[in-house]
């Protein structure tokens, strides 16, 4: 009889004496059957001080968690992967060990050596969301030191990341996304939030998912792919190019913050189009509806004051995208993303698809809006109807 199941637990169980333990999956079931997860997750946990082992059950259509000490875990661990499923693969900070077992029971073993980061361990729901500081991605981004102390220069970036992260928690957790989801993020930048977004829900949820940064400038996207490789982030992506002309082969979480004028629109549509489950949008400068809009005479004495009719524009803009969003069967947020002596583009909008949901009377809505102050085109429509 082989030796690869042996060696492959001998060596699990080092990894977790040395703490060097990142995740566990077994995956290929025996027998195709809803009632049986597709894989099983195992990371490492600390719940009020006490280091357990998580194991995340993934169904086609659900996951569900619980917590073991390491010793039942493992032992549960062993007995699924001898009954119930095919292949395991152990990632430890250093390395990966895969035993890939046959129908006629042989097993063989297969081990590169790779980098992981080390496992975030926070469980419990307050600390879980705050991004630990010591990440090596945010050193490389410059946000914080090499010691992971955040810099004078990085504290403003480094609490939007921590809101912003927060914020992905919190849907995705209402809204749990299918397995091997597709999350883009258009008009990524220097990538700040692609790393925090990437990070937390591949290695704090151990979430089976892609992330693609989507970004026009060459510089960044070189810049973000070297900090990518480097922490071995090997789902997270960037892509040179315009938003609009970006296809992705799927697309179920959309992010797109700041991204400039019409920008947050194309990144909407392109949502709309790939029926995306949940999407994320802060807008940055709103030009466009307030060149295209004629004031009523009413108005005037109000939105004849520059600073005032650039503030109900961008009010509109948001306004009718939250209102177009919810036409196409999304129920939409519109909220102080943070406050705006940290950003003065501080309103964020988020869509969470409902499946059936007609959209009520938004259609109607958003015309009396549009005629009330005097908006004769929105760009957003026009792409929903095909006009540009
Ligand atoms: C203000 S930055 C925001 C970066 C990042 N999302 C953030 O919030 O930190 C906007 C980024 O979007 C990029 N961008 C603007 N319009 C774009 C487009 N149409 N296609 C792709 N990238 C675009 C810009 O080059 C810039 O890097």
């Amino acid at each position: 009889m082989s030796d690869a199941l042996p060696t492959f637990w001998t060596t699990t169980e080092r990894a977790v004496q040395d703490g060097a333990l990142v995740k566990l999956t077994l995956s290929k079931p025996r027998r195709k059957d809803p009632a049986t997860p597709r894989n099983l997750y195992a990371r490492p946990v600390e719940i009020r001080d006490e280091r357990l082992l998580q194991v995340t059950h993934r169904y086609a259509d659900r996951e569900e968690a619980k917590n073991y000490d390491y010793d039942s875990g493992l032992a549960y661990l062993r007995e699924q992967l001898v009954t119930v499923y095919y292949n395991g693969d152990l990632f430890t900070t250093d390395a990966k060990l895969s035993v890939m077992q046959s129908r006629k029971g042989n097993a063989r073993l297969r081990g590169d050596a790779v980098t992981h980061a080390p496992p975030v361990l926070a469980h419990n729901r307050d600390k879980h969301r705050d991004v630990a500081a010591d990440r090596p991605y945010l050193h490389a981004l410059g946000i914080t030191t090499a010691e992971g102390r955040v810099t004078a220069a990085g504290r403003r970036k480094y609490k939007q990341i921590n809101k912003f992260v927060e914020i992905i928690d919190g849907l995705v957790q209402q809204h749990p996304l299918p397995a091997g989801a597709h999350v883009v993020d258009m008009g990524s930048g220097s990538g700040y939030l692609t790393f925090a977004l990437y990070d937390h829900l591949v290695n704090t949820l151990g979430l089976d998912v892609r992330v693609t940064g989507v970004e026009l400038r060459p510089a960044l996207v070189e810049q973000c792919r070297e900090i990518a490789a480097e922490n071995n982030f090997t789902g997270l992506h960037f892509v040179e190019g315009y938003i609009d002309s970006y296809q992705p082969e799927r697309l179920d979480m959309l992010i797109a913050l700041h991204a400039c004028d019409t920008a947050t629109d194309d990144a909407l549509f392109q949502g709309l189009q790939a029926q995306a489950e949940i999407m994320i949008v802060a807008p940055c400068c709103q030009k466009q509806v307030r060149r295209d809009m004629e004031v009523p005479a009413d108005l005037r004495p109000l939105l004849d004051h520059g600073i005032l009719l650039e503030r109900q524009a961008a009010m509109l803009t948001d306004g009718l995208r939250a209102l177009y969003l919810e036409e196409q069967g999304y129920a939409t947020k519109v909220f102080e993303f943070i406050p705006l002596e940290h950003t003065a583009k501080n309103v964020m909008i988020t869509a969470v698809k409902q499946p059936g949901a007609t959209g009520g009377g938004a259609q109607v809505q958003r015309e009396a809006l549009k005629e009330r102050f005097g908006v004769r085109r929105h760009y957003l429509e026009e792409l929903l109807e095909g006009r540009c």
